[in-house]
């Protein structure tokens, strides 16, 4: 039995909600929900599940011995040697920061509009509707703006709701950072150019509406200030995959939309034969800025994921793997120096074993309405980690009885052992009968 243990407003402790053969992607009751110290309501937007809960405590990127952090010293060293002032570093670090934030830290502070997607409670762990577990990284960029930070990096673990296969996981982790500098910083040997147009009163921002129809810069913005940001962002984050990849890496940048930089790119590497996206970045909005406290200066972001980025340079085939406690895995990791060339050796392969489950969906729901993701979290929760992909095989809809029908294929298999098709078969049957009651389907 997965137990999950909420404690009510009363001190009850209650086990509910989360026993496998009763499961529900939400609590029925109005509870609370205990995380570490504290107690947090919940409410219709509860979605976090016990397995969720579970990889909260791992921090894997502080771990020496996890290739996570080998890429993440990487990435701090360079951040370090590249910007000191008096021969020390300038950027400071914060990577032991909760990951329970604010929806205004995750989106009101970056101007992430009310109806924009990446709210939906299909891609978030929400604990209620105003509390969820951190999307990225740049949640803690108005807060640490405001304490008066000018450069920082923002480093752990960030939380989406998202398929399951071997790239993807609910819990990756992503440096994201800041780079802020002042007129007489930006133009050391030009006073006469400025960072705003004349046009603009930054000691009344709120005065003005910061446009960003051109796509070139913020109307706030001068082009000067811009083109010159654009130019030192650019170069820096080159410089960094250079660094991880080599001299010789091939890299092209993409126009992005963020909304809270602009403008914004993201940056792919050629890597593979294919075109990989590794970050996002760009202009900060300077009503981020302008809200959070400076007014005089103009900056610019990023934020990197790091598993996709260990994945390719320790040619690791599973990001499943990253999570491993195998001594087999940690050991290729464990006191190396950050920039020796690792190239992981499987500790051997297991077999997969793949079931389909195909079910009638109640006609309150569509093959065009059922949320795929609450799907994953189930079979994620009741399978654990031997689930390696879940993938949509077939939609259907009947042409007489019009019942919609979906069928998905689970592929299982340990990272450590080979399964049994026995072993395989049970835990099967419970994902068939805990989607039954969960989503009040009919197993075909
Ligand atoms: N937060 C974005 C994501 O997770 C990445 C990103 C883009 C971070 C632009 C930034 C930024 O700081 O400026 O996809």
């Amino acid at each position: 039995m997965r137990i999950m243990k909420i404690l009510f407003k009363n001190r009850r402790i209650l086990f509910l909600s989360f026993n496998k053969n009763n499961y529900s992607t939400a609590p029925k009751y109005l509870a609370t929900l205990r995380i570490g110290e504290k107690e947090y309501r919940t409410d219709e937007y509860t979605n976090i599940t016990p397995k969720i809960l579970s990889y909260l405590n791992r921090n894997l990127h502080l771990k020496k011995d996890n290739p996570l952090s080998l890429v993440r010293q990487r990435i701090v060293n360079y951040f370090y040697s590249s910007f000191t002032h008096g021969g020390n570093p300038i950027f400071s670090v914060y990577d032991n920061v909760s990951p329970v934030v604010s929806t205004k830290q995750n989106f009101d502070d970056l101007l992430i509009p009310e109806d924009h997607p990446s709210r939906a409670k299909s891609d978030c762990y929400y604990i209620n509707s105003t509390t969820l577990l951190r999307a990225h990284m740049t949640a803690h960029q108005s807060e640490l703006l405001r304490a008066g930070l000018d450069n920082f990096l923002m480093i752990g673990d960030v939380y989406r709701r998202d398929e399951i296969d071997s790239t993807h996981f609910p819990v990756f982790h992503q440096i994201d950072a800041v780079r802020s500098q002042r007129k007489e910083q930006l133009f050391e040997n030009h006073p006469d150019l400025d960072i705003f147009e004349p046009s603009f009163d930054r000691t009344n921002p709120h005065a003005y509406t910061n446009s960003i129809s051109n796509p070139i810069k913020q109307s706030c913005h001068t082009l000067e200030a811009t083109k010159l940001m654009e130019a030192q962002l650019k170069n820096h984050l080159i410089g960094m995959v250079r660094v991880l990849f080599g001299e010789d890496i091939k890299y092209r940048w993409v126009d992005a939309y963020f909304p809270f930089t602009h403008p914004s790119w993201e940056l792919e590497i050629y890597y593979e034969k294919n075109w990989m996206e590794t970050l996002g970045c760009g202009i900060v909005r300077n009503e981020i800025l302008a809200n959070a406290g400076p007014n005089n200066t103009i900056a610019y972001a990023f934020g990197i994921g790091l598993e996709r980025l260990a994945m390719a340079l320790y040619k690791i085939p599973d990001i499943r793997l990253v999570w491993s406690t195998d001594s087999g895995f940690l050991a290729q990791f464990q006191n190396k120096n950050a920039n020796a060339n690792i190239v992981y050796k499987p500790v051997s392969i297991y077999p997969q074993c793949t079931n389909d489950l195909s079910f009638w969906l109640p006609p309150t729901t569509t093959i065009d309405t059922f949320t795929n993701n609450d799907f994953y979290d189930l079979v994620r929760d009741i399978g654990g980690d031997i689930i390696e992909q879940v993938k949509l095989k077939d939609k259907f809809i009947h042409p007489k009885t019009k019942k919609h029908s979906l069928c998905y294929s689970i592929v299982y298999r340990h990272l450590e052992r080979t399964l049994t098709q026995a072993e395989v078969n049970k835990i099967h049957k419970e994902i068939e009968d805990a989607a039954t009651k969960a989503f009040n389907i009919v197993v075909r």
